[in-house]
């Protein structure tokens, strides 16, 4: 049985096949716009296994896969055993053979690494403690719809070098542009972590003010992640200046978008008047989730439809 093809960090893929993903997301998209049914996955089964909470990440996968002629069962933790400490290897020999597809959210990423090592069928990773790859797909074509290609433009990323922010480095090798990042003393960037080739694409900058200076995308996330709430006091104080406001968007170019991948805290990590403002295309970002991970979906499956 030839090994099936993962999505667990976001250069599991090459710029050619992000590329052939984002073609078809334009026509899964358009065909979804104009109620035209599209049903590549009759009689395919997604399984879903949350350990963490979602909104966007269960219903777009959950939505898209009955979209695309599916069906899609949701575990989480605290209803299987895996809550009650079955070995993640064991869970994927059993779960993959009674499904087509598997996307995971959970913790370390070794936990996604050692399933998808075992299972029979692509994994996907929706997010862990260091990836959320499919944000990052749905981010970079919704930069594509608004303004075009993203290679060798600058994207600034302001707050915490978290899941979301090492993605954006990842993806940043992959289609050649820029990412100016400024976190807080003591939250800086870990490139292994982030899983980099190198440094050539990422600038750090210990002012917020000076890493959004003429962006082309200015983004940023919650000061605290899923799995970190002990911290949360701490961190409250510790990003205190790492608010994405008025101000620091006047900076960037006067075209630049903002982007956040959601849930927002509106006072933290970003001003209302910003995520709420006309440069904002959070809206947009959340709907393309759906639209990106069926087209992923659609390339695990079935490869290269109609290139
Ligand atoms: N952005 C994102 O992944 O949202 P959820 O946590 O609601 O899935
Ligand atoms: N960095 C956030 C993203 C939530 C979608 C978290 O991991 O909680």
């Amino acid at each position: 049985m030839a090994a099936p093809k993962h999505f667990l960090q976001l250069n599991d893929l090459s710029r050619d096949e992000l590329e052939h993903v984002f073609a078809r997301t334009r026509w899964i998209k358009d065909q979804f716009k104009r109620y035209q049914p599209y049903h590549p996955m009759f009689d395919r089964t997604l399984v879903m296994i949350f350990e963490k909470q979602s909104t966007r990440t269960r219903l777009s996968f959950e939505a898209g896969m009955h979209q695309l002629g599916g069906s899609a069962i949701f575990l989480s933790t605290r209803d299987s055993q895996l809550g009650r400490g079955e070995p993640v290897e064991d869970a994927a020999q059993v779960i993959s053979r009674m499904c087509d597809l598997v996307m995971i959210r959970t913790f370390e990423q070794d936990i996604i690494d050692r399933f998808a090592r075992h299972s029979r069928v692509p994994v996907i990773n929706g997010l862990t403690n260091e990836y959320h790859p499919c944000q990052i797909l749905a981010d970079i074509y919704t930069f594509i719809e608004h303004r075009g290609s993203i290679a060798g433009r600058t994207v600034a990323w302001v707050g915490d070098s978290n899941n979301v922010c090492n993605t954006w480095l990842q993806a940043a090798e992959v289609f050649g542009f820029n990412v100016h990042v400024s976190t807080p003393p003591g939250y800086e960037i870990e490139p292994e972590r982030a899983g980099l080739y190198g440094d050539d694409h990422y600038e750090e900058f210990a002012d917020p003010m000076d890493a959004v200076r003429d962006a082309d995308l200015v983004t940023t996330d919650v000061w605290t992640s899923m799995g970190f709430e002990a911290e949360n006091e701490e961190r409250r104080r510790d990003f205190e200046d790492w608010q994405v406001d008025a101000e620091m968007m006047r900076l960037a170019k006067p075209d630049a978008l903002f982007m956040h991948c959601l849930p927002a805290h509106r006072g933290e990590e970003v001003a209302t008047e910003v995520i709420d403002g006309l440069q904002s295309v959070v809206w947009d970002e959340a709907e393309n989730r759906l639209h990106t991970q069926k087209a992923l979906m659609e390339y695990l499956l079935l490869g290269r439809v109609n290139p």
